[in-house]
């Protein structure tokens, strides 16, 4: 096997490894290569449900799926697969989340108190084009930040809303407020530790109703604006364009990621795992 940097700020492809058969020292290199490039992207693999959700836990204990814009429980005996899908039931409703539209910059899950250390997207049918989905490496943006606001946000927390999903969608059984001060979430540091490796990183979680603790409305969305701005740059960020068997996984501590939209009349199925924070985010 073989590690191949994928850009200088974030992520790496695994190549000639199969998924199915990791032996103890394969799996010690990836989880080296995991810990210094804060994505990984495995390509032509032919993974079962069951070898999916044990890939996963070989990194740590496994997260529930969330609850989907539908409603629904996602995939019937596997409570840990969150399936992000536009393509429709025989009941006429999405079999997953996301849609077809973007799925703007966020990291996963971080309006819990404990998010998901890390999240693994497995293609299991992909459009012809777009939907393509970007990684932006935040150890890189935390280190290029100006001085001046590496200052303005030492010791602050952001509250990170958990009312609508990275589609824009409204989490089922929420109520909408418009002040994001009001809005459910969770305040997490804004520069976290990696709770492995120690390394600072800016810890943005979505845009949408996202509050910088103790600021006015407009001096938080001012803050916010450029640490968007900032983080998001060409230079910390790649974007995959998926094969069916592609496997991409992204620290959620260290990364932050999107989607492209795609035709909504084409198909995409992906099955989603994710890691299970072994702590809250740790302030730097
Ligand atoms: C996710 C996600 C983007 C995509 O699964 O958490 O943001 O490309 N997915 O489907
Ligand atoms: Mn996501």
């Amino acid at each position: 096997m073989e590690v191949r940097k994928l850009n200088p700020a974030v992520g790496a492809e695994i190549v000639d490894l199969d998924i199915n058969n990791i032996t103890e020292t394969e799996f010690g290199c990836l989880v080296e290569a995991w810990d210094s490039h804060g994505g990984l992207l495995f390509r032509d693999q032919r993974l079962s449900n069951d070898a999916l959700v044990d890939f996963a836990a070989r990194f740590g204990e496994l997260e529930a799926a969330p609850v989907m814009e539908n409603g629904r429980t996602p995939v019937p005996g596997y409570p840990e697969i969150y399936v992000v899908s536009n393509v429709l039931g025989t009941d006429g409703k999405p079999i997953g989340s996301l849609g077809a539209g973007e799925a703007v910059w966020h990291t996963d899950m971080s309006y819990l108190e404990n998010p998901p250390d890390a999240s693994m997207l497995y293609a299991l049918e992909v459009p012809p084009t777009g939907g393509d989905t970007w990684l932006a490496g935040m150890s890189a943006a935390y280190e290029g930040l100006p001085d001046q606001l590496k200052v303005e946000i030492r010791g602050k927390r952001i509250k990170h809303d958990g009312t609508f999903n990275s589609g824009g969608f409204k989490r089922a059984g929420v109520e909408v407020r418009e002040d994001p001060r009001e809005s459910i979430g969770a305040y997490h540091p804004i520069v976290c530790a990696h709770p492995r490796t120690g390394q600072p990183a800016l810890y943005l979680g979505r845009r949408r109703l996202a509050y910088v603790e103790g600021l006015e409305l407009a001096a938080s969305e001012a803050l916010l604006d450029q640490l968007w701005a900032h983080a998001t740059k060409p230079e910390y960020v790649f974007s995959h364009s998926w094969r069916v068997g592609d496997l991409l996984m992204w620290d959620n501590r260290a990364t932050l990621h999107r989607r492209d939209p795609f035709d909504a009349d084409a198909r995409r199925i992906m099955h989603r795992t994710q890691i299970k924070g072994a702590t809250a985010p740790l302030a730097a």
